[in-house]
């Protein structure tokens, strides 16, 4: 269970063998610098409910760049988890007052509560199986009418999961459908506000993203 505990905490000496971004780290920092414009529309509906210092959960936080960093410039507080510890070292190195957990996300449990969450390009990683489970504590961990930002996608009709090359490694990919997906929030206790695909599949690498901006019901 963490808590508020400072810093990196290193729980485990993980190794992400489905989607290995400790290898990739230097190229993905230089490839994720900033946000897509839909990124900051969905991080506007995410945050401007809420008041100044506010602490905000980030799942598969990656360096903090760019989302993080743009929570932090908003004035609140991020708690970041990821599998990666090179992308983590990145994220503390830039922002030394957050908190970073070294942690799976399928495995991190919290004692506290957040005023919202952020799930994005990280649960795909994760068998479809999953999802639902990391959803339910998602809602666990916020407090009522607290936000949720998550992206799921893609999938390739008729398998359950596919792995992909990113900087000649190998990485794992599964999402549920999109209907499915809401069906999952609703079903959990959220209400959608926004859900869209915000990319469409290119018939190569990308397979498509499903965004969703959504809240827990008081
Ligand atoms: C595509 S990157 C996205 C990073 C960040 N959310 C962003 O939008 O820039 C995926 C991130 O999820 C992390 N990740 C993937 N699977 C994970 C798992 N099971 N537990 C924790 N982190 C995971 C990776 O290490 C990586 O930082």
């Amino acid at each position: 269970m963490l808590d508020a505990l400072d810093r990196i905490e290193f729980i485990t000496p993980l190794v992400m063998t489905r989607a290995p971004y400790d290898a990739i780290a230097e190229h993905f920092h230089a490839l994720r610098t900033t946000l897509q414009p839909k990124e900051e529309d969905y991080l506007a509906l995410l945050l401007d409910p809420l008041p100044a210092g506010s602490t905000i959960l980030d799942l598969g936080c990656g360096t903090g760049r760019p989302i993080a960093e743009h929570i932090v410039a908003r004035g609140h507080h991020v708690v970041g988890v990821d599998g990666s510890v090179a992308l983590l070292a990145l994220a503390r190195a830039q922002l030394p007052e957050q908190r970073w957990f070294h942690a799976l996300i399928e495995e991190v449990e919290f004692a506290e509560t957040f005023a919202a969450v952020v799930c994005w390009d990280s649960l795909f990683h994760l068998p479809r199986a999953e999802h639902a489970p990391i959803i339910r504590k998602i809602h666990r961990w916020l407090v009522p009418g607290g936000r949720l930002m998550i992206s799921s996608g893609g999938n390739v009709a008729g398998e359950e999961g596919f792995t992909d090359t990113m900087f000649g490694h190998s990485f794992y990919y599964d999402s549920l459908p999109p209907q499915q997906m809401t069906a999952v929030l609703e079903e959990t206790g959220f209400t959608i506000l926004r859900s869209e695909m915000c990319s469409l599949p290119d018939g190569d690498h990308d397979k498509g993203k499903w965004a969703t901006v959504a809240e827990k019901r008081r």
